[in-house]
C-alpha cells in the first residue's frame, strides 16, 4: 500500500529534472501520473518510466503562461480517469543569467509568467473540480532564492518569494474547501536549470569559461552544512508528504529542501 493509492496528480514541467524526480516518486507512492508540460518529448519518456514502474501515466500538453492552453490540459488530464486530486505546480524558468541591472524585460516577464502567475493560473483553474470533488492537495515547488534578495537573479528570486506568499494566499482562501497548499523550496540541484544560475553564483556573466560544476561544488561546499547537493528525487520525497494524508493539517507551509543552506 503506498500512500497516494488511488490518486491522480498532475505535475506541470514533469518531462525532466525536479518535475521528473516528483513523478517518480509520487508514483512509488501509487499515484498516476499526468505529465503535464509545453516539451511533449520528454513528457513522454517520464511517462514511459512510470510506466515501467507498474502506474499509469499520460502526457498533457500544457503551456502554463497560456490561460486556453492551460483550461485545455486540464480538461483532458479530468478527463483521464474521471478525477485529479493532487496538482504539482513545478513548471519554472530562470531566463538569462546576468548580474546587477542588466536583467532584461524579457527576462523578467518570462520568470513572472511562469514562475508566478502561471502557479496562479493552473491553480485557478483546477479549483472547481477540486471544489466539487471535496478536495485536494496543491504543492508549489518555490525556491530557497525566495527567501531573501541577493544579486544577480532578482527577478527569478522576486518570482520565487512571491511563489511562498501565493502559497499561504491560497491556502487561506482554498483551505475551507478542504485543499491544503503548501510548498518545497528546493536548494540546489545540477538540471539543466542550473547551467543558467550557475553564473550568477560565480559572479562571472561567460558562463561558457567556467567549469559548471566545479562552480557547483564550491558552492555546495561553502555553503551547505551537510554538503552534498540535493536530488529531484529529494523533492519529490517532500512532495509525497505534503500530498499525503499524513500532512492533513499542514497547510499555506514552505519547506527548504537544502541540506541546511537556509534555516528559515
Ligand atoms: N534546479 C535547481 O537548483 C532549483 C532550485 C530551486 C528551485 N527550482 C525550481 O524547481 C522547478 C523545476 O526546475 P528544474 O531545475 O527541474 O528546471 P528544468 O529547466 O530542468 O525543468 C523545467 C521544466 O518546466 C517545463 N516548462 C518550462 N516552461 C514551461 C511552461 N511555460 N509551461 C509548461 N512547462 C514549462 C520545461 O519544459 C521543463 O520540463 C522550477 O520551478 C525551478 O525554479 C530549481
Amino acid at each position: 500500500m503506498g500512500r497516494l493509492d488511488k490518486r491522480i496528480a498532475v505535475v506541470t514541467g514533469g518531462g525532466r529534472g525536479i518535475g521528473r524526480g516528483i513523478s517518480l516518486v509520487l508514483a512509488d507512492e501509487g499515484a498516476d501520473i499526468v505529465i503535464a508540460d509545453i516539451d511533449r518529448e520528454n513528457a513522454w519518456d517520464t511517462a514511459k518510466e512510470i510506466e515501467q514502474k507498474g502506474r499509469k501515466a499520460t502526457v498533457v500538453e500544457m503551456d502554463v503562461t497560456n490561460a486556453g492552453s492551460v483550461e485545455a490540459a486540464l480538461t483532458e488530464a479530468i478527463g483521464w480517469q474521471g478525477h485529479v486530486d493532487i496538482l504539482v505546480n513545478n513548471a519554472g524558468v530562470v531566463g538569462s543569467n546576468v548580474g546587477g541591472g542588466a536583467i532584461t524585460a524579457q527576462d523578467w516577464d518570462a520568470c513572472y509568467e511562469v514562475n508566478l502567475k502561471g502557479m496562479w493560473t493552473v491553480t485557478r483553474a483546477l479549483v472547481p473540480h477540486l471544489r466539487e470533488q471535496g478536495g485536494g492537495k496543491v504543492v508549489n515547488i518555490a525556491s530557497i532564492a525566495g527567501r531573501h534578495g541577493g544579486a544577480g537573479l532578482a527577478h527569478y528570486n522576486a518570482s520565487k518569494a512571491g511563489a511562498i506568499s501565493l502559497t499561504q494566499s491560497l491556502a487561506h482562501e482554498l483551505g475551507p474547501m478542504n485543499v491544503n497548499v503548501n510548498a518545497v523550496c528546493p536548494g540546489l540541484l545540477w538540471t539543466d536549470m542550473w547551467r543558467h544560475l550557475e553564473a550568477a553564483i560565480s559572479g562571472d556573466d561567460t558562463p561558457e569559461v567556467v567549469d559548471r560544476r566545479q562552480v557547483f561544488e564550491r558552492f555546495i561546499k561553502t555553503n551547505c552544512p551537510l554538503q552534498r547537493e540535493q536530488t529531484p528525487e529529494d523533492i519529490g520525497q517532500a512532495v509525497a508528504f505534503f500530498a499525503s494524508d499524513a500532512a492533513k493539517n499542514i497547510t499555506g507551509q514552505s519547506l527548504n529542501v537544502d541540506g541546511g543552506i537556509e534555516m528559515n
